[in-house]
This record gives C-alpha cells, structure tokens and sequence, in this order.
C-alpha cells in the first residue's frame, strides 16, 4: 500500500440479518466445518484444504488483525438473530485506489439472499469507509451462483482472466467482476 493515513472499515459492518465481525479462536469449529465442506470449497483458489491448514488459516488471519498497518479484513459471518458463524468473508485494500472482495457461506445458509447481503456489506465499507475508487472480485468461471452474487451487488463482468493463477495443482481461469465508485453512486441514486 501506497503511504497515507490508515483506513480502516468500523467494524463489525451490520446489515439486516448479518453481522461482519473480526474472527476469533473461539470460531475455530465452524472454520474448519465450512472448509471441510467440498460444496463450498470446490470453486475457491484459495484457503485450507484440510483441518490443519485451516485451524492455521484462522490463526493466521487473527495474527494479521493485530498488525500495526492492515489492509486486509477477514471477517466472520454470523447471523444477527443468533449469533451463529455461517461463513467468512474478506476486504482487501490493494492500493490506494482498488479492494477486492470475497466470501463464502455455510452451505445451509444459501439461496436466501444471505451472499448477496453480505456482498453489498462489503462493497459499501470499500467504497465508504476505504475509500477506494473501485472494487472487484475475481470469480471461478464455473462459479455461476457468485458470479449472480456479484451482479446483484453491482459488479459487473469485465473480462476472463485465463489460467489466472495455479493453486490446489491445476490453472484456474476466472472472471473479473468489478464496478467503480461513480456507476455504484449513480446506481443507488
Ligand atoms: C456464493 C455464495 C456465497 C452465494 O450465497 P447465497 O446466499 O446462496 O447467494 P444469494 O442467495 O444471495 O444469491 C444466489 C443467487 O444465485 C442464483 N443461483 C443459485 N444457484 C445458481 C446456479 N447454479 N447458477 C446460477 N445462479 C444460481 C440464485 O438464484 C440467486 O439469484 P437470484 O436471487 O437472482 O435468484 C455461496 O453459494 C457460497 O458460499 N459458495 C461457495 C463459496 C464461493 O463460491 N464463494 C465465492 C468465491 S468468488
């Protein structure tokens, strides 16, 4: 990240039903529960393919909330009603300018607008509270029900970015979701 002063979104970021807060230990059951499932990992690049690796992801990402200068949030999802972790998501300041977002939820939490919600939570605090300029997320080109997500949170398709990046042993091809500040202002208008 370029200098300047630090931003940060005020955390947790709440919608009607969500609530978007910093991981904890205490999370570590359902974080390996929601990467031990292969319906919610199969089109992910990233992240613990197994219990281990994801008892280190989440310590890692709660080593990273402590750092001086941060400009990547991975949050947990809970339901606002019970307080129960259903997913995890992800805001990252690349530079000044440009966040990508990402996310994923527990797969009996799907179909019920609860990504779309979570999306739009996200594209809001980058444009609000990070301040940047354009948002984007890249997206498994068979992943149809994020691509849908993204679409409903205002980014739109720019491209298809082949062989994008080599994770998990195979080249993943994706599409390039994104949309800027002025078409998300001019769309809530
Ligand atoms: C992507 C994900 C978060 C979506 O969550 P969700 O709560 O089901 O999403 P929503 O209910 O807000 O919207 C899903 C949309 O996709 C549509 N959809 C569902 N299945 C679909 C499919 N097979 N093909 C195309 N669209 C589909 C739904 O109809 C809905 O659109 P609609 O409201 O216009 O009907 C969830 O499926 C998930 O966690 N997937 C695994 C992880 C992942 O892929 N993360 C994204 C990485 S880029």
């Amino acid at each position: 990240m370029t200098p300047g002063p630090p931003r940060a979104p005020r955390l947790p970021l709440e919608t009607d039903r969500l609530r978007l807060r910093e991981l904890s230990a205490d999370d570590e059951d359902e974080f390996i529960a929601l990467y031990g499932d292969a319906r919610i990992t199969r089109h992910l690049l990233y992240g613990p393919t197994d219990t281990e690796s994801a008892r280190e992801h989440l310590a890692a990402a709660i080593r990273r909330q402590r750092a001086a200068r941060r400009n990547t949030w991975e949050l947990g999802v809970e339901l606002a009603a019970t307080g129960r972790l259903v997913g995890a998501c992800d805001l990252t300041l690349h530079s000044r300018e440009e966040a990508e977002i990402g996310y994923l939820l527990a797969h009996t939490c799907w179909r019920q607008g609860f990504g779309t919600e979570m999306a739009v939570a996200l594209v809001h605090a980058a444009f609000g509270q990070l301040g940047a300029t354009r948002v984007l997320s890249t997206v498994e080109i068979h992943n149809d029900r994020s691509a849908r997500v993204l679409d409903k949170a205002g980014l739109r398709w720019e491209g298809t970015l082949r062989r994008y990046a080599k994770a998990k042993h195979r080249w993943w091809d994706v599409h390039l979701y994104a949309v800027t500040r002025e078409d998300w202002l001019t769309a809530r208008r």
